[in-house]
C-alpha cells in the first residue's frame, strides 16, 4: 500500500497533457462486446478502472491486447458467455454496462451487482426499467442480476431522472434491438455523445446523443471499427482548479473547452483568468479568490464530480460560498478531512457553507473516494506544510500518472510505501 505526500507551497506552472475520459473508456470497453469482431480503441487512459474492466472481458473468453500504452485491441469472437460473477465486478462500479452490453449481444445477462460505494446510495432501477421496457425479463437473485429476452424490442423510455448510467446500459440494450427506441431525458454528459459515436462507428444507428431525446434504430449486425476517446473532462477540470489553486499559471492540453465551459466560468467568477484556444486552456491564477456559489447538475451543469475539487478552492476564497450537491445524496463525506486542515464548512444535508479562511495547513488525510482523493491532491498542494493522503488507491482508479504530471507543473508530491497492507476493495466513480 501506498500514500501521497505532499508538500504544499508550490505554484504549478507549465503544460499538462489530459487523458482518454475514464467514464467513456469504461461504456466504450463493454461495448465492443456487440460486434463478433476486432475493435481497436486509442487514447485509452492508463487507469487502474480500465485494467479492471479488460480483465473482466479477458475472462470472459475475449483477446485483448494493448498495442501500446493507450491503444487497445479487442477481438470479441470468441466470447461466449454472458455470466459475469461477484469477484469481476466487485471493484468496478460500471461493471453494470456488462447488463447492457450482454443483453444486447446474446439477448441474455447474468452480471453480479457491482461493490458498494461512496455517495450514498447508487439504486439501478433505471436500467432495469429500461430493460424490461425492451422486452427483457429481469430478476435479481444472489447477488446476481438475471436479465434474459427471445429477442429485444425497440420502445419509447422516459426516464424518470437524469442518468448517466442508465442511458449508457439502456443504449447498449437497444442498439441491437428490433425497431425504434426513444430515450427522453435522457443523459448529455460528452461520454454518452463519445459512446453514440462509438456505436455509430460499429454500424449503429443512434441519434441526437447530447440532447434530451436519443433515437436508437435496431441493425441486426454491428462491425469492428478504430476509434479513439475524447478527452476526460473531470481530469482537465481538476488540474484546472489544482493551477487555479496553487495561484499557478497552466496550459492545461489536449481537451474540449466546450466540455469545461461549466467549470471555467466558476473559476472566472472566482477571479481566475481562463484563456481558450482550440484544445487546450490556460489557467493563470493570483491565488486570491472571489467567493462563489455552485450547484452540480447533469450536464451540462456543474458535473458532480467537480464539487470535490472546487469546493478545496473555495475553503480560502474571500465571504461565504455555498456549495449545492443536486446529484448524489450524500457526497461531502470528504469535508471532514478538510476541516482537519483547517477549513470552516458547515454541512446541511446536501448544501454546504463555505467561510473562506487565510489558508489551509498540511494533515494527515485520506481519500474517501476517487474524486475526494483528487481534492485531497489539491488541498495539499495549497496547504502549509506537509500532506498525507491514504487510501490512494482511490486515486488510481481514475487518474493517469498523476504524480509524474503534478511533479511535471512543480509540485512537490510523491508516493510512499506504507506498512499496513489491510488492502481494502475500492469502488468509485
Ligand atoms: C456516473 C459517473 C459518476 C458521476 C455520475 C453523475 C460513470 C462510470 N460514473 O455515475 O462518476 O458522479 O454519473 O454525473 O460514468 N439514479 C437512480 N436510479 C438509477 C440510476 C441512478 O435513482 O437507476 C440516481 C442516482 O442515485 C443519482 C442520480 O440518479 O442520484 C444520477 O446517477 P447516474 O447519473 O446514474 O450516475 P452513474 O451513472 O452511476
Amino acid at each position: 500500500m501506498e500514500k501521497l505526500v505532499i508538500h504544499g507551497g508550490n505554484r504549478l506552472s507549465g503544460e499538462v497533457e489530459i487523458s482518454g475520459a475514464k467514464n467513456a473508456a469504461v461504456a466504450i470497453i463493454p461495448a465492443t462486446l456487440l460486434a463478433q469482431d476486432v475493435c481497436r480503441i486509442e487514447n485509452i487512459p492508463n487507469i487502474s478502472d480500465v485494467s479492471c474492466m479488460v480483465r473482466i472481458l479477458s475472462q470472459m473468453g475475449a483477446q485483448v491486447k494493448y498495442i501500446n500504452k493507450h491503444t487497445l485491441e479487442i477481438n470479441t469472437k470468441t466470447v461466449n458467455s454472458y455470466i459475469v460473477h461477484h469477484e469481476m465486478t466487485k471493484q468496478l462500479r460500471a461493471s453494470y454496462y456488462l447488463i447492457g452490453a450482454l443483453l444486447g449481444r446474446f439477448c441474455r445477462a447474468k452480471v453480479a451487482l457491482p461493490g458498494g460505494c461512496n455517495f450514498g446510495v447508487r439504486p439501478i432501477d433505471l436500467h432495469i426499467r429500461g430493460f424490461e421496457l425492451l422486452g427483457a425479463r429481469t430478476n435479481s437473485e444472489g447477488g446476481m442480476i438475471n436479465a434474459a429476452a427471445d429477442h429485444l424490442t425497440g420502445s419509447a423510455i422516459y426516464m424518470d431522472k437524469v442518468s448517466v448510467g442508465a442511458t449508457i446500459n439502456i443504449m447498449l440494450a437497444a442498439v441491437k434491438a428490433r425497431g425504434l427506441t426513444i430515450i427522453e431525458n435522457a443523459a448529455k454528459e460528452p461520454h454518452i455523445v463519445d459512446l453514440a459515436n462509438f456505436l455509430n462507428s460499429m454500424g449503429a444507428d443512434v441519434r441526437g446523443a447530447g440532447t434530451d431525446v436519443i433515437k436508437i434504430h435496431g441493425v441486426s449486425e454491428m462491425h469492428g471499427c478504430t476509434y479513439s476517446i475524447i478527452p476526460d473532462q473531470i481530469e482537465a477540470g481538476t488540474y484546472m482548479v489544482a493551477a487555479a489553486a496553487t495561484g499557478g499559471d497552466v496550459l492545461v492540453k489536449n481537451v474540449i473547452p466546450k466540455h469545461l465551459e461549466s467549470i471555467s466560468a466558476k473559476l472566472i467568477e472566482c477571479g481566475v483568468r481562463v484563456t481558450e484556444y482550440d484544445d487546450a486552456l490556460r489557467i493563470q491564477s493570483d491565488g486570491k479568490f472571489r467567493k462563489c456559489n455552485i450547484k452540480t447538475m447533469p450536464h451540462p451543469g456543474f458535473p458532480t464530480d467537480m464539487q470535490p475539487q472546487m469546493a478545496v478552492l473555495l475553503t480560502v476564497a474571500n465571504g461565504t460560498s455555498i456549495v449545492s450537491e443536486g446529484v448524489w445524496d450524500n457526497r461531502f463525506k470528504y469535508i471532514e478531512q478538510l476541516l482537519r486542515m483547517g477549513a470552516n464548512v458547515q454541512v446541511d444535508g446536501t448544501i454546504a457553507v463555505f467561510q473562506g479562511v487565510e489558508e489551509l495547513m498540511g494533515a494527515p488525510v485520506r481519500a474517501d473516494d476517487l474524486r475526494a482523493g483528487a481534492a485531497m491532491i489539491i488541498a495539499g498542494l495549497m496547504a502549509r506544510g506537509t500532506t498525507e493522503v491514504e487510501d490512494i488507491v482511490y486515486i488510481d482508479r481514475g487518474y493517469e500518472d498523476y504524480v509524474e504530471k503534478f511533479r511535471e507543473l512543480g509540485a512537490d508530491i510523491y508516493r510512499k510505501q506504507i506498512r499496513d497492507d489491510s488492502a481494502k476493495p475500492a469502488t468509485a466513480g
